[in-house]
């Protein structure tokens, strides 16, 4: 029993990076189970600001082993990217990143037709354009490519190259765009994308368990939010794959007796970026505030991310379907300068009211949201190191989360900065 396992509790963007980078100093490996560079992670320190979209954010301490399992979607001309990135930190990455040969890759052909189905949709998804739905779309087919694939080049470039030509087959029929593409060209530069991270490639599966067995410790980071999660959440408005606990398990081929502790992160207030339905949004100057105050622009696309106040009925939601066990609470400082602050309790629909969460997007539609309001605390929060050291206010409002959704929370977070963390117990 030596996993433990972060998930981000809302709809994104909660503040896993830091949360994760922060616990890392203490685990041998930390693994990405789903998703793929989707995802934007920020971790900042020393006055440096990184955001890692396939790498694990553990990759910033310097003795952490990193994998990326095989529920992950890569891209390698995105890997290869990070990698640039890391090592002009002089943050050396070979010897220390290891990716599933179960791993699906992300063709180019993934995010034209990501793109194209998101032009011809009426209700788009508003998707990051990376080629994720498409990417598992082929692998649950079974007709996509798997890390594992790329030592057989001969046969490789054949599937490669009759893929690509049905796909723009199908782009130009069913979505009725003509990209135009040199396929050869970007074949042949995919090809030797491989050939620069196939020495990463490992049976990550026997890696990870075979350091279960030996007693390391491993932390499973999550991307994306329980809100995305394909089965459990706004469908059809969700990434394509299972940031949910459950996920961990078949996304880095570990048992769940294994997993011992489960961290869910969530902000002091919610966000969603992309299209969907969200309750507690604010389209009003305190959205536009709360936007401003905690630069709620996407770390992926640089969308201006939606905002309102705090969900407690989904966050319980969240909390039970994964298990979770303590909650890292971030960003509450970017309420500090607020006169009143408000929590959603219950959702109000047709004159009656709940606390169960909805995760039917045409009926959370229509959802109004209950507030509990709290006075605001009116001072800065960064340099606090003791959870008493807190505003009354503030302790007041966090107490509250804790009692509402059954979770007690362990971790607060007062700003970016590793250095601006609050650890309870
Ligand atoms: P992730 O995808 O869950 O890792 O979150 P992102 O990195 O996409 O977005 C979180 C943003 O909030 C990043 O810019 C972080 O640097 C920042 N952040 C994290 N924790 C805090 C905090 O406690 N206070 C403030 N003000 N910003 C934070
Ligand atoms: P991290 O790991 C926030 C959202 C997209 C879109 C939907 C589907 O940084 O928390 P996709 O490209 O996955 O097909 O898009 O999911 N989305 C995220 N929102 N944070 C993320 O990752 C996200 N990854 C995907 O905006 O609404
Ligand atoms: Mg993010």
């Amino acid at each position: 029993m030596s996993v433990t396992l972060v998930i981000g509790a809302q709809w994104g963007d909660e503040g896993k990076g830091k949360i994760v980078d922060i616990l890392s100093e203490n685990f041998d490996i930390v693994a990405r189970y789903q998703g793929g560079a989707n995802a934007g992670h920020t971790v900042v320190f020393n006055g440096n600001k990184f955001i890692l979209h396939l790498i694990p954010s553990g990759i910033l301490q310097p003795k952490t082993t990193c994998i990326i399992g095989n529920g992950v979607v890569v891209d390698p001309f995105a890997l290869i990217d990070e990698v640039e990135l890391l090592r002009s930190f002089n943050i050396e990455v070979d010897g220390r990143l290891f990716i599933s040969d179960k791993a699906h890759l992300i063709l180019p052909y993934h995010k034209l037709l990501d793109k194209a189905s998101e032009e011809c949709s009426e209700k788009s998804i508003g998707t990051t354009g990376r080629g994720i739905g498409p990417a598992y779309v082929d692998k649950f087919s079974r007709c996509g490519i798997r890390l594992g694939d790329i030592f057989e080049t001969d046969e490789l470039r054949a599937k490669i190259e009759q893929s690509f030509t049905q796909k723009i087959e199908m782009i130009s029929k069913l979505y009725k765009r003509d990209f135009d593409i040199d396929i050869q060209k970007s074949i042949s530069e995919f090809m030797q994308s491989l050939r620069t991270i196939q020495h990463y490639v490992d049976d990550t599966t026997f890696l990870l368990n075979e350091s279960i067995s030996n007693g390391k410790k491993i932390l499973a980071e999550g991307a994306q939010g329980t809100l995305l999660d394909v089965d459990h959440g706004t469908y059809p408005f969700v990434t394509s794959s299972n940031p949910t606990a459950g996920g961990a398990c078949t996304g880095l081929g570990i048992p769940p007796t294994s997993i011992d502790t489960i961290i869910g992160v969530c902000k002091a207030y919610s966000t969603r970026v992309g299209n969907g339905p969200f309750p507690t949004e604010l389209n009003d100057d305190t959205g536009k505030k709360i936007r401003e105050n905690g630069y709620e622009f996407g770390s992926t696309t640089g969308r201006p991310r939606r905002c309102g106040w705090i969900d407690l009925v989904a966050l319980k939601y969240s909390v039970m379907i994964n298990g979770i066990q303590s909650l890292a609470i971030t960003k509450i400082d970017v309420l500090n300068d607020f006169d009143e602050i408000k929590a959603c309790v219950e959702y109000e629909i047709n004159t009656e009211r709940t606390n169960k969460f909805i995760s039917k997007a045409s009926t959370l539609e229509k959802v109004i949201p209950v507030y509990k309001t709290f006075k605001g605390w009116q001072k800065a929060l960064n340099g606090t190191t003791k959870f008493e050291d807190l505003p009354l206010e503030t302790i007041k409002y966090l107490r509250f989360i804790e009692e509402y959704v059954e979770c007690p929370i362990k971790i607060v977070s007062t700003s970016p900065e590793r250095n601006d963390t609050i650890f309870l117990d």
